[in-house]
């Protein structure tokens, strides 16, 4: 027969304080998502307004569940405070940009790191340094101001930026890892390994085609500068001179 518990009301006074206290403190890091991603809709935006080109293909958001925020914890060996978790949890806020090109990854970076109210904390770059397995992508570690009713607070973004092509690959390993819970036959590892060595390949050559038809670009562009009738240049000349007097 099943036992009937009855919670005392001081039991659920206690367990609706601590949900409160969860549910604010995953907040702030729902705000600071939506502000960097805010930012970057502004960067996309811009930069195809201006360059006529867009860096960013695609945008991906996270908040990191109570569990798995729980249990990483739990991994780390760490009490379960929501303290251990903002100092110790840093990626309970994420954000994945996709990317066509490698150089790509380093303007958006770039882009990011010079807004002055982005602070970074940390880089790690896997795409100059690969992981034992193949993996690439740059991560960034970045604080932003979060500005609430009472207060404001710097909340820590974890921010990974890595190419369609890299992201494709990350997937499959992901997929892999989980299946065989970290110890996937050394078969597939190695064929998960040279799979990685072709995405960067790919992208490598991709990059190499992607500059030599912007540089072909600029060429065209001055041919087409230098293409003028003697009549158009005259009218050009004669435009700037009335403009000077
Ligand atoms: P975590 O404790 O997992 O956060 O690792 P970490 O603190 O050492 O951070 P790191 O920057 O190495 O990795 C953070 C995140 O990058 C992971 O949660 C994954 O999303 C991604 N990542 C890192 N390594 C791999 C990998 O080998 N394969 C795949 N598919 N993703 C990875
Ligand atoms: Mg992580």
């Amino acid at each position: 027969m099943l036992e009937r518990h009855h919670a005392l009301p001081k039991d659920i006074e206690q367990f609706s304080n601590l949900k409160e206290e969860v549910t604010r403190f995953l907040m702030k890091y729902k705000f600071a998502l939506d502000e960097m991603m805010t930012k970057i809709k502004i960067l996309q935006e811009e930069f195809q307004y201006v360059h006529s080109y867009h860096p960013i293909e695609h945008t991906k958001s996270r908040l990191k569940s109570p569990e798995s925020l729980l249990s990483k914890l739990q991994r780390k060996g760490l009490q379960l405070t929501l303290n251990n978790a903002e100092k110790h949890v840093h990626d309970i806020a994420g954000i994945r940009i996709l990317c066509s090109f490698i150089s790509d990854i380093y303007a958006i970076a770039d882009m990011l790191q010079q807004q002055k109210d982005i602070q970074l904390l940390q880089t790690k770059d896997y795409i100059k340094k690969p992981k034992q397995n193949g993996y690439r992508s740059l991560h960034l570690l970045l604080k932003v101001p979060v500005f609430m009713s009472d207060r404001t607070e710097e909340v820590c973004v974890e921010v990974q930026i890595r190419t369609v092509a890299m992201d494709f690959w990350a997937s499959l390993e992901h997929k892999m890892y989980y299946k065989y819970q970290g110890s996937a036959p050394p078969k597939m590892q190695e064929e998960i390994k040279e799979a990685a060595e072709q995405v960067n390949a790919l992208d490598r050559r991709m990059e190499r085609i992607h500059q030599e038809i912007k540089s072909g670009k600029a060429e065209q562009h001055q041919d087409d500068e230098l293409s003028h009738t003697p009549h158009e240049l005259i009218a050009l000349f004669g435009t700037t001179k009335n403009k000077d007097e």
